[in-house]
């Protein structure tokens, strides 16, 4: 194959895909698809005004006539989390590559859906869009971690601060079952980069979460201010925390803290692409690292280097940098956070594989 021909289906945030998926000559946009009709024309619309492509785009308002129709190779699914099994399980039955937006599913009955689809397939890529995994910024902090710069890791933080007041969610962001808010939504994306930087999955978890002001259990909310710690397999500490209700002038702050020095960043400053301030060798040398503007994806850490890897998994077959293993990992991650928010206890690890075996 020197061409690969690619679908996109859900066409909100699907439309960063559809930017990006042209911008390499060995990728060709086929078709889109949503079953939205003005989601579908203002893709349309979008496509005709900035990409200038030389060949047709299909559209579908169904992804089954999409499937019928067949003339591609590899489909990006950007609908809402509850629906990804059922959208992914098609496509890979169909024979499709598969690009799945994160998270992988909401739960472990329909990541089991998806695993026993790709058991009886063959020489398909499965890729799920933990996109800031593929970020210069996570390269070059793990580059640093792993030439024991900072010696052993012992602990690792994320914190992010938005104000979300007043904007209108979609539905799946304000329901658990569908997919829940920032916590679930966002924060996923840093649980796996904090697992990297500790190098070790986690062993058990405790979070808090309510609004503003409140204490207790967070059984069915979904939590606006909310604070995670991870114990990893290594002894690792680590702590991922959220703010939906604070003006901030940043998105989020995060760090790596060693036996032997620490990294702290600022992932989207300088020009949404990231810096770094790394002390390294007991704190001697210091070294200021800043990604270059030019490789920042529209505010989405990773997003164009994906697509890279992706396309060089079908074509060259590399490996992806998160397969079904690596998001099924921060599956169990997020179900362990929404269980301890709902207890109130410490949540292991060895229990969500229990639940996920149905044991
Ligand atoms: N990786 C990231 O950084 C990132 C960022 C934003 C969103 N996402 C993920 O992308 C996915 C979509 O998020 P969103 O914000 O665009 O959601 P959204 O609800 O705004 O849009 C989803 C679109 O999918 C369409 N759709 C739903 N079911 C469909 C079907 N069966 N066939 C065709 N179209 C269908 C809807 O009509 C809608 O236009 C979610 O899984 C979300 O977690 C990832």
């Amino acid at each position: 194959m020197e061409k690969i021909r690619y679908a996109v289906v859900g066409l909100h945030h699907g439309l960063e895909h559809v930017n990006v998926i042209p911008r390499n000559s060995q990728r060709q946009l086929v078709a889109v698809c949503d079953q939205d009709r003005a989601r579908l024309e203002g893709a349309l619309k979008t496509i005709k005004e900035n990409l200038n492509l030389k060949y047709p785009v299909k559209d579908f308002l169904s992804y089954e006539q999409l499937l019928d129709w067949n003339e591609f190779d590899a489909v990006v699914i950007a609908v809402p989390p509850h629906l990804h099994a059922q959208l992914a399980v098609k496509a890979i039955e169909a024979g499709k590559h598969v690009l799945l937006e994160k998270p992988l599913t909401c739960d472990f009955a329909q990541a089991s859906q998806i695993r026993q689809a790709l058991q009886k397939a063959s020489n398909l890529v499965f890729q799920v869009g933990y996109e800031v995994r593929s970020s210069q910024l996570v390269s070059k902090t793990l580059q640093l971690i792993q030439q024991g710069e900072i010696g052993q890791v012992v602990f690792v933080w994320w914190h992010m601060f938005l104000k979300n007041e007043g904007k209108q969610l979609p539905y799946w962001q304000k329901e658990r079952r569908y997919g829940g808010g920032k916590l679930f939504d966002c924060l996923c994306h840093y649980m796996d980069i904090l697992s990297l930087f500790a190098g070790a999955v986690f062993d058990r978890v405790s979070a808090f979460g309510t609004e503003v002001g409140q204490t207790g259990l967070n059984p069915d909310r979904i939590p606006r201010v909310a604070t995670v710690i991870f114990e990893y397999a290594s002894g690792a500490k680590g702590n991922v925390s959220l703010s939906e209700v604070t003006p901030s002038p940043e998105n989020s702050l995060f760090g790596v803290v060693g036996t032997d020095g620490i990294i702290y960043g600022n992932p989207w400053r300088p020009e949404g692409a990231g810096s770094l301030d790394a002390y390294t060798r007991g704190c001697l040398y210091r070294e200021q690292i800043s990604i270059s503007g030019s490789l920042a994806s529209r505010g989405h850490l990773g997003f164009a280097e994906q697509h890279d890897a992706f396309q060089q998994a079908i074509l060259k077959g590399e490996p992806v940098p998160c397969s079904f293993e690596d998001a099924f990992e921060v599956l169990l991650m997020t179900r362990a956070v929404d269980r301890s928010l709902a207890t109130g206890t410490t949540v292991s690890r060895q229990e969500m594989l229990e639940e996920a075996l149905g044991r």
